[in-house]
């Protein structure tokens, strides 16, 4: 594929006002449970980006059907047990969200299957999943060093009562999915909490799911029932953003209707401890929270970010590392050794981008080091294939001293194609 460069110049401000795609992590969900649930299920906002339509392609090829009309997705689903064996393996791209769910629900299926991704997915970890789900019962196996493709063959699954060693929302996901299918009662328990949209979800689509603190049961082998549903704004695309507007003095702007859930949103929290005000208006609560953001520039100041926050958090470390790089002082991330194992390594990623900038970042056992500097330096950049990596460093280089280069920013369309025209509609 053709790697296109873009040169970033940086500007003065961004200002007005905007509304964001569906949330990535809840438009999967949507697809999934609206596929495995009873009647039609539509879906407002629906996020268009390369790993949802990976996810639409894969219920198509097991005989979903699902029709794109006037900003609503109707999924006809076909109950818990209504997919069809694929004709050929799915083709899951990039996106670990959908290999990592799926194999929850394919599980409980009465087919075998092989889901493989692109040379980037091929190297990301799925042992943490093919572990929980052989104890359900299922008969799945990734390649000898635990990555993908998987093979998974579904069947009977057994409920478990099952401590993560990894706190993360995609293994949370994966057993619950499975545990759909199991006569009795699953119960996952995390040691910090992670975003708990399935849950929510599940709830909304009629399952009996108890949560207790850190513990989730759910009662398995009860059909759901299609819903209408609208998703938040996604606040991972919202991040960068607001990022620019803490960046670039004198900026102001509102973002209407994003995802609030305070399992997700941990940037909110964190930003505040930073000293940036964050108003919300017009909150409303769905199946999930929303809230219109306004955000003003303010300048921040260093922070620790706990590990137990880290969850919550995880996919705006990108972009806190350039906002902490443009503190006043130290922030002090810790126990984010996850951030290893995403699209890239993004602690290298982001540490190698942002040093060229001159930002002064130093790893110490566990913990991610930043010391805020006056200002950073354009500086010739690389997005390592990586979205996240790549929206962060686009508002580092707005931001910046003289111009920049980034080496190859097709990646954004993995979660939000229209990043780069969004932010020219903002700059002034
Ligand atoms: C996601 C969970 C997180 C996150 C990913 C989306 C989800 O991954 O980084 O972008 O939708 O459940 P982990 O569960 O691996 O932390």
């Amino acid at each position: 594929m053709r790697q296109e460069i873009k040169k970033i110049n940086p500007v003065k401000k961004l200002f007005g006002k905007i509304t964001l795609p569906g949330d990535k992590s809840i438009s999967h969900r949507a697809v999934m449970i609206g596929a495995i649930s009873r009647g039609k299920t539509n879906v407002k906002n629906i996020l268009d980006c390369d790993d949802c339509n990976y996810t639409i392609r894969a219920f198509r090829d097991m005989g979903i059907k699902m029709e794109k009309d006037n900003g609503y997705t109707a999924i006809y689903g076909k109950g818990l047990k209504g997919l069809k064996k694929p004709k050929w393996p799915i083709d899951i791209g990039n996106s670990g969200t959908s290999m990592r769910l799926l194999s929850g629900i394919l599980t409980g299926q009465n087919f075998d299957v092989i889901l493989r991704g692109d040379a980037s997915l091929s190297k990301r970890p799925m042992k943490r999943i093919v572990e929980p789900l052989s104890l359900m019962g299922a008969d799945i196996k990734a390649n000898p060093d635990g990555y993908p493709p998987i093979k998974i063959k579904g069947g009977k699954v057994k409920p478990i009562d099952y401590k993560m060693p990894i706190p993360s929302a995609q293994i949370k996901s994966a057993i619950l999915l499975a545990g759909l299918y199991a006569d009795g009662i699953t119960i996952v328990e995390e040691a910090f909490k992670s975003r708990d949209h399935t849950e929510r979800m599940l709830k909304y689509f009629g399952s009996k799911l108890k949560i207790n603190g850190l513990k989730v049961s759910l009662e398995g082998a009860r059909e759901l029932t299609a819903r209408t549903l609208e998703i938040p704004g996604d606040i991972s695309s919202a991040s960068f953003f607001i990022a620019g507007v803490i960046l670039l003095k004198g900026s102001k702007i509102r973002i209407d209707s994003v995802n609030i859930n305070p399992t997700r949103a941990g940037i909110l929290k964190i930003l505040s401890k930073m000293g940036v005000k964050i108003k919300i208006y017009n909150k409303k609560n769905s199946f999930e929270p929303f809230g219109d953001l306004e955000i003003e520039s303010s300048s921040a100041r260093g922070t620790v970010i706990d590990e137990k926050d880290i969850p919550s958090v995880i996919d705006e470390l990108p972009i806190l590392f350039v906002i902490a790089a443009c503190s006043e002082g130290r922030t002090v991330i810790k126990g984010a050794r996850e951030l290893r194992v995403k699209e890239t390594d993004r602690i290298r990623s982001m540490r190698e981008n942002l040093e060229k900038m001159g930002a002064k970042i130093h790893l110490e056992d566990n913990d991610i080091i930043i010391d805020g500097v006056e200002k950073l330096r354009g500086a010739s950049l690389k997005s390592f294939g990586d979205h996240r990596t790549c929206m962060a460093m686009t508002i580092a280089a707005l931001a910046a001293e003289g111009s920049s280069t980034i080496d190859d920013v097709g990646c954004v369309s993995k979660s939000f194609p229209q990043f780069f025209r969004t932010l020219e509609k903002l700059m002034v």
